[in-house]
């Protein structure tokens, strides 16, 4: 499924050798694969296929607009966070009426413009939220489809920092108060109930916390079910985990996920909506790096890589571990020793990836890669240490293109100036 195979000791994209993009392109630079990106949609697609269901795919896991159109074309929705997202969304020719709205800050001017757009759904954060959605509607002489978001209160297990569902986090309203906020958005003609919406959180690789959370918001649907509200559409939100160890897409995860949506819900006639991000993106993509340098200190082994924290934030962030791997194995001196490889930020944060068996003989100029990379990889990559923003390049066969220009240093600095009075002697 994942098209990042060797071929003869060489790394291939898909029909395309991975060093010869590099003969005309400076590393480091974010390679997508569409192959894989439809592999993983259709197979989603595929094992939900029984229920009535939309994959609005989490845009902030990567918003590059070819990635967006890839999975556009195959039928995606869209889960969006910002008036930016939106405008992706829309502009790679997803469907208004599939795109759902999430997050806990939705300002004004971004309320504004989704309800003009005429979206599915905003996912509603807070009682204050829904009465701006409301306000803004009637000013704007429109109705607003609204779910709420209901934070479940359940541990997801994984990193504390993409944990969203416990009642501490900052995320959606608490369960226990839902009805009489649904009770509350009743009262207002400009808002349209038309469902509930849940996320748990991210990277979660145990079936039981999305147990708990389906069945919870199940039982909570047939009770307003009973009150006469009008629930159409549930929203499992997103957080399939992924294995970011082996080369294989885990399906075994997979299928026990779509098996407990379909056995939990099959008895509704209520569109399932799910968010996925990771698991569409994650082992689409990979980030292409040179070695800069290598040093020993006190027996300690570091590789210097032009990649790092900058290009992607995870393992600083989140401790996440990606395997890294070289362009081209080596058939002669295979030999291999522990290095921490890291990238050239000044904090001592910048690890790329600790303590991995490395080429004894590696040496400056050899091509590695960070594997799966598709996900939270370049929508987080930032300028800082004042660096180039890499490019993204997507393979489709035998062919590739730059879909995402890299971002330079001069590119940055037209953006700003020298204030007029420090111009004056
Ligand atoms: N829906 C909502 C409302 C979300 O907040 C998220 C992710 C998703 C869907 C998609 O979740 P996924 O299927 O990708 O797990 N930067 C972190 C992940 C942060 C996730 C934020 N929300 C990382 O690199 O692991």
């Amino acid at each position: 499924m994942n098209s990042f195979k060797y071929k003869k000791n060489h790394l291939f994209c898909e029909g395309v050798k991975v060093e010869e993009i590099c003969k005309n392109f400076s590393t480091p630079f974010y390679l997508y694969s569409s192959k894989t990106l439809i592999n993983n949609f259709k197979l989603l697609h595929k094992m939900l296929n029984g229920i009535n269901f939309l994959i609005a795919y989490s845009v902030k896991a990567n918003s590059n607009l070819s990635v967006l159109k890839t999975f556009a074309k195959y039928g995606a929705g869209a889960d969006v966070v910002s008036i930016g997202e939106l405008k992706k969304a829309l502009k790679a020719g997803i469907a208004n009426n599939k795109i759902v709205y999430s997050g806990v800050g939705k300002s004004i001017n971004e309320i504004a413009f989704a309800l003009k757009n005429k979206i599915e759904q905003f996912n509603v954060e807070s009682i204050e939220e829904l009465k701006t959605i409301a306000k803004i509607a009637e000013q704007i002489n429109t109705s607003a489809n609204i779910a709420l978001r209901v934070n479940p209160d359940i541990s997801a297990g994984g990193h504390p920092k993409i944990s969203t569902g416990k009642k501490t986090d900052k995320f959606g309203i608490p369960i226990s108060d839902a009805k009489n906020v649904y009770e509350l958005a009743k009262k207002f003609k400009s808002l349209k109930i038309v469902g509930i919406d849940i996320h748990i959180g991210s990277q979660i690789r145990k079936l039981a916390p999305f147990k708990k959370a389906f069945k919870k918001v199940l039982s909570f649907c047939i009770e307003l079910d009973k009150l006469g509200f009008n629930i159409k559409n549930i929203d499992l939100g997103g957080g399939i985990g992924i294995n970011y160890d082996t080369d294989e897409q885990d399906q075994k995860f997979l299928i026990e996920y779509t098996n407990l949506i379909k056995s939990t819900f099959k008895n509704t006639n209520k569109k399932i909506i799910v968010e996925p991000g990771r698991f569409l993106v994650a082992n689409a993509g990979i980030l292409v790096a040179s070695v800069l340098y290598k040093k020993t200190i006190d027996s300690k082994n570091f590789l210097i890589i032009d990649a790092g924290m900058n290009d992607l934030m995870r393992p600083a962030l989140y401790d996440a571990r990606h395997i890294i791997r070289p362009l081209k194995k080596k058939v002669k001196n295979k030999t291999v020793k522990k290095f921490e490889v890291v990238g050239t930020i000044c904090e001592t944060a910048d690890i790329v990836v600790k303590n991995i068996n490395i080429y004894k003989s590696v040496q400056q100029g050899d091509y590695y890669f960070i594997d799966k990379a598709g996900a939270y990889g370049h929508v987080m990559a930032s300028s800082y240490n004042s660096k180039s923003i890499a490019g993204e390049i997507m393979v489709n066969k035998n062919d590739y293109s730059v879909v995402k220009k890299r971002i330079n240093p001069e590119d940055i600095l037209k953006f700003e100036k020298i204030a007029p009075w420090l111009k004056k002697n």
